[in-house]
C-alpha cells in the first residue's frame, strides 16, 4: 500500500465523516483507543453543562430535573444495541471489575454449590482472575486456568460451575467464538461470564443470540467515555430474580427513598446498582455513545467492523512488507480476531518493545506496551499493542505509522538513553 493509496481508501471511506466527532491533536496517530478512547468534540460542552448548569444552579433538583438518577439505565438502553442487548437489560455502573465481581457471585450462587469450579485462561486480564480468585474463596470453589482456549472444553464437566472468558484478548487481540463457548458451557450445566472491554464499540456482539449468561464490559477504551468512565453490566432476563448480585446497596433496593431497614432488590438489571451514580462521568460517556448513533446511520456496528478489519488487515500487511524485526501475534483470520494487532520482537529484540514503543510515541504513533513473562517469553512476549478504532482511524495513519515503526527499527532509534526508563504506566 502507498501512501497515495491509503488516500484514496480514506477518500472513499463512507465512516471517514465520524473522524470529525472527535478532538485529535494534529500530528498524532492514535493507536490507543483500546486503552484510553480518543475525546468526542461533544464532551466538554456536555460535562460543562453538568457541571455549570445541572451541578452549579440546579444542585440538588438534577437528581430529578437532568435526570441524573436514572442514567445508568438511560445509559445502559443506548449501549445495548452495541452488545446485542435489550432495551432495560443493561446498566452502567461501577467499574469492570467491581461488576465481574457481582456477577461471579450471582452465576455462583444460580449453581446452588453444586458445581464450584470457575474455568478461565491463565492470560485473562489480571483483574479478572483476581476477583474470580476472591469470589471462588468465597463460595469454597476453585480456580482452574487454562493456557490454550483448546483445553476449554475437557473442562466443562458435571463440575464446571462458570465459564468466564474475555471476548477478545488484551494481550494478543484474539476473538473467542461466543456462541459456540456458550453453548458448550451451557450443555455441561455451567454458566458464562464474558468481559467485553475489548470488544464493546469494536466488534458486533450478540450476546441475546449467542444465549450468554452474564457480561460486563468498559466504558473508557473504545466507547470513548473518558479516564475512568463507568462500566456496563448485562444479565440475561432469564437469571434475574433468580440469582442475587452480592453487593446489595440501597440504589439496587426496589423502593430506595422509602428507606427501609430490610432489602428488597429492584426488578431487573436496577438491582445491580450498588450505590450513587457518578454523574459527571455518565455526562462524559453519553457523548462517546452518541458517536455509535451517528454511526448507525452510516451502517452501524457492521460497517465499523468492516473498516476495522480492512485497517488491520492493512497494518499486517504492512508489517510484513516493512518491518523484518516483528512478527505478527493476532490471528490473522477475520472471526478470530478484535480491532487491536499486537506485534512481538524477533531475537535478538525481544527485550526492546518497550523502548521501541516509547520511540514511536515520541514520533507521534502512540500504541501501549504490555510485558510477557519473563520466564515464558517464547509463549508470552512482551508486546506492543496497536488499536484501529475504525470510528477515528484512517488508512494513512496504518500507513505512517509502519513507516515509523520501521524507521525507529531500521536507525535502533529506540536505544536513545530517553527511552528506556519505565513509566508507571505502559
Ligand atoms: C479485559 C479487561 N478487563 C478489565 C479491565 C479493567 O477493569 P477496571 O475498569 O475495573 O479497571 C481491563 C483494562 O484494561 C481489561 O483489559
Amino acid at each position: 500500500m502507498t501512501r497515495d493509496d491509503a488516500l484514496r481508501s480514506d477518500a472513499q471511506d463512507p465512516l471517514a465523516p465520524l473522524r470529525e466527532q472527535f478532538a485529535l491533536p494534529e500530528g498524532k496517530i492514535y493507536l490507543d483507543g483500546n486503552s484510553l478512547g480518543a475525546q468526542p468534540k461533544a464532551t466538554p460542552e456536555r460535562v460543562r453543562r453538568a457541571i455549570e448548569q445541572e451541578w452549579g444552579t440546579d444542585l440538588i433538583e438534577s437528581w430529578n430535573k437532568a435526570g441524573w438518577i436514572d442514567a445508568p439505565r438511560r445509559l445502559g438502553d443506548r449501549l445495548a444495541p452495541l452488545i446485542g442487548a435489550r432495551s432495560g437489560e443493561v446498566l452502567v455502573a461501577d467499574s469492570t471489575s467491581i461488576n465481574l465481581y457481582k456477577v461471579l457471585h450471582a452465576a455462583l450462587s444460580l449453581q446452588q454449590g453444586q458445581r464450584k469450579k470457575v474455568v478461565s485462561e491463565r492470560s485473562n486480564f489480571p483483574t479478572d482472575l483476581y476477583i474470580a480468585d476472591s469470589v471462588v474463596r468465597a463460595h469454597g470453589g476453585e480456580l482452574v486456568l487454562v493456557d490454550s482456549p483448546d483445553e476449554i472444553p475437557a473442562l466443562l464437566d458435571e463440575h464446571c460451575a462458570v465459564l468466564m472468558l474475555t471476548h477478545v484478548h488484551y494481550r494478543t487481540g484474539r476473538m473467542h467464538d461466543m456462541a459456540l463457548l456458550t453453548r458448550w458451557a451451557q450443555q455441561a450445566g455451567a454458566l458464562t461470564v464474558w468481559d467485553l472491554a475489548h470488544s464493546a464499540g469494536a466488534v458486533p456482539v450478540d450476546l441475546l443470540g449467542a444465549a450468554a449468561d452474564f457480561a460486563v464490559g468498559c466504558g473508557y477504551k473504545y466507547l470513548n467515555g473518558g479516564p475512568g468512565a463507568p462500566a456496563f453490566v448485562w444479565v440475561h432476563p432469564r437469571h434475574l430474580g433468580q440469582s442475587f448480585q452480592p453487593l446489595m446497596g440501597w440504589l439496587g433496593h426496589e423502593s430506595p427513598f422509602a428507606f427501609t431497614p430490610n432489602y428488597r432488590p429492584a426488578v431487573g438489571i436496577q438491582q445491580y446498582q450498588c450505590g450513587t451514580p457518578v454523574v459527571l462521568s455518565l455526562a462524559a460517556l453519553e457523548c462517546g455513545l452518541a458517536v455509535f448513533e451517528q454511526a448507525q446511520a452510516l451502517g452501524g456496528m457492521a460497517a465499523l467492523r468492516r473498516k476495522s478489519l480492512a485497517l488491520t488487515d492493512a497494518f499486517m500487511a504492512e508489517v510484513e512488507a516493512r518491518v523484518p524485526q516483528a512478527r505478527i501475534v493476532t490471528p490473522r483470520e477475520h472471526a478470530f480476531r478484535g480491532s487491536q494487532v499486537s506485534l512481538a520482537l524477533n531475537a535478538p529484540l525481544e527485550d526492546a518493545a518497550y523502548a521501541v514503543m516509547q520511540a514511536l510515541i515520541a514520533r507521534g504513533v502512540v500504541g501501549d506496551y504490555r510485558a510477557g513473562d519473563p520466564a515464558r517469553l517464547d509463549a508470552e512476549p512482551h508486546l506492543l499493542r496497536f488499536g484501529f478504532t475504525p470510528l477515528y482511524t484512517r488508512f494513512v495513519d496504518v500507513h505512517d505509522a509502519v513507516t515509523q515503526l520501521a524507521d525507529v527499527l531500521a536507525r535502533e532509534a529506540w536505544r536513545a538513553p530517553e527511552f528506556q526508563k519505565k513509566n508507571k504506566v505502559t
